[in-house]
């Protein structure tokens, strides 16, 4: 990065740099959209920003990898989008949100490396805008701005880029703690550290299916949140309940989700049943994988975990044969439960394996998986053992 920096800024002196990591969602996809509370993690994998200031609006920002070309801009509202699907948005949108609340003279030039596989389902996107969004703060004085708040602000900027998302990426990137999974809730945002017992590892592997948020994938997630929505607009009706319930969280608050779950049935077709049944049931899932992890039971979260993958490939339809594939192979050769994790539709997969039996998950996976196929770079950043990491932070360098 100080090479960069200095081949296209001069000397990287007075710099600052900048680290937002990547995360793994343990339990609870496709439900943080609809407010309800979901248990992610951050990774050891960052997105690092090497910035100095400048004292004009001027934002530059070159990358260390050579498919992202050099971008740049005037942090003045409003602040027109690149074309659809350059990495420059993520930018774009950190600057836009920040915009719209704070007083914001100057830029700065920025080099941009990741070590989080771009994606995979781990997040680099939410963490790339984490990170240029602490950069701008750091350079104009906000450094009071509360990290809850932040995250609610860019899980709302993050829309910039087009993709409808929740608000999990950013909260986690923000207010992870050391060693601990989250449990993250919504409206109003609040994060419950869990520790995660240090026999207990979560290993992940890429499907090497990219799944870009702001390219193809992003049609059907959209449609997901489309389609959850409609559907509790649906079976609220159909209850004819007096009081309004306009949420999902009210709505599993006052009903029970057996009971909501036979009120479906008559009311939705047969493809909105299944996106709410995979709601209802990802949202008790969460509950229980949180009463699992504080009660140290390996094999409780392993069973939700199985579940879970089972109802995102069923019900959501966002699974893919490779993930399915990685799913199985983990669970053969000995992972206590594996699922998909994050939005799907390639990506990631996480397994939660006892410690004795994480080397034959590792060997397993690379034999019967990845020595059949080709991939880009190390073996290591395609299949690796997650270390519950703390949230985003400025360094002086
Ligand atoms: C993406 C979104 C998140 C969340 C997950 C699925 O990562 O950014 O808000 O919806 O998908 O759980």
């Amino acid at each position: 990065m100080r090479e960069v920096f200095a081949d296209r800024y001069g000397s990287p002196e007075g710099a600052y740099l900048v680290q937002a990591p990547g995360r793994v969602n343990l339990m609870g996809d496709h439900i943080d959209y609809n407010g309800l509370s979901v248990l992610p993690m951050a990774l050891q994998r960052h997105v690092s920003v090497l910035y100095r200031e400048r004292d004009d609006t001027t934002v530059r920002i070159a990358s260390t990898a050579k498919v992202y070309p050099t971008r740049e801009f005037k942090l003045s509202r409003p602040i027109k989008p690149f074309k659809a699907g350059d990495w420059g948005n993520y930018a774009k949108a950190a600057a836009q949100g920040l915009l719209e609340r704070f007083e914001v003279g100057r830029g700065f030039d920025a080099v941009v490396h990741s070590d989080i596989p771009v994606a995979a389902g781990l997040s680099s996107s939410s963490a790339l805008v984490v990170a240029f969004a602490l950069a701008v703060l750091h350079a104009n004085d906000h450094e009071e701005v509360e990290r809850l708040e932040l995250a609610e602000l860019l899980a709302e900027a993050e829309h910039y880029v087009g993709t409808r998302g929740g608000g999990m990426d950013q909260a986690i990137c923000l207010a992870a703690r050391r060693h601990s999974a989250s449990r993250v809730d919504f409206n109003p945002l609040r994060l419950t550290a869990h520790p995660i017992p240090p026999e207990w590892n979560f290993v992940i592997a890429f499907s090497l299916v990219r799944a870009q948020k702001s390219g193809a994938a992003r049609k059907t997630y959209n449609a997901r949140t489309r389609e959850s929505r409609e559907a509790l607009a649906q079976v609220t009706k159909a209850l004819g309940v007096a009081e309004k319930i306009d949420s999902y969280p009210l709505l599993v608050a006052r009903r029970r989700t057996r009971d909501l779950l036979k009120a479906a049935e008559s009311a939705l077709d047969e493809t909105l049943l299944r996106r709410f049944r995979h709601v209802l049931t990802e949202a008790e899932r969460v509950r229980k994988a949180e009463k699992a992890l504080a009660a140290y039971d390996p094999r409780g979260f392993g069973r939700l975990m199985k579940e879970s993958h089972e109802s995102l490939r069923d019900d959501l339809d966002v699974s893919c044969p490779e993930l399915d594939e990685l799913v199985d192979t983990a669970a053969r050769a000995g992972a206590t439960g594996a699922r998909l994790t994050g939005a799907g539709l390639g990506g990631c997969v996480v397994a939660l394996c006892p410690q004795e039996r994480t080397d034959k998950v590792l060997e397993r996976l690379t034999k019967r998986f990845y020595e059949n196929r080709e991939f880009e770079g190390a073996l290591e950043d395609q299949l690796f053992v997650a270390e519950p990491s703390g949230g985003a932070a400025v360094h002086p360098v």
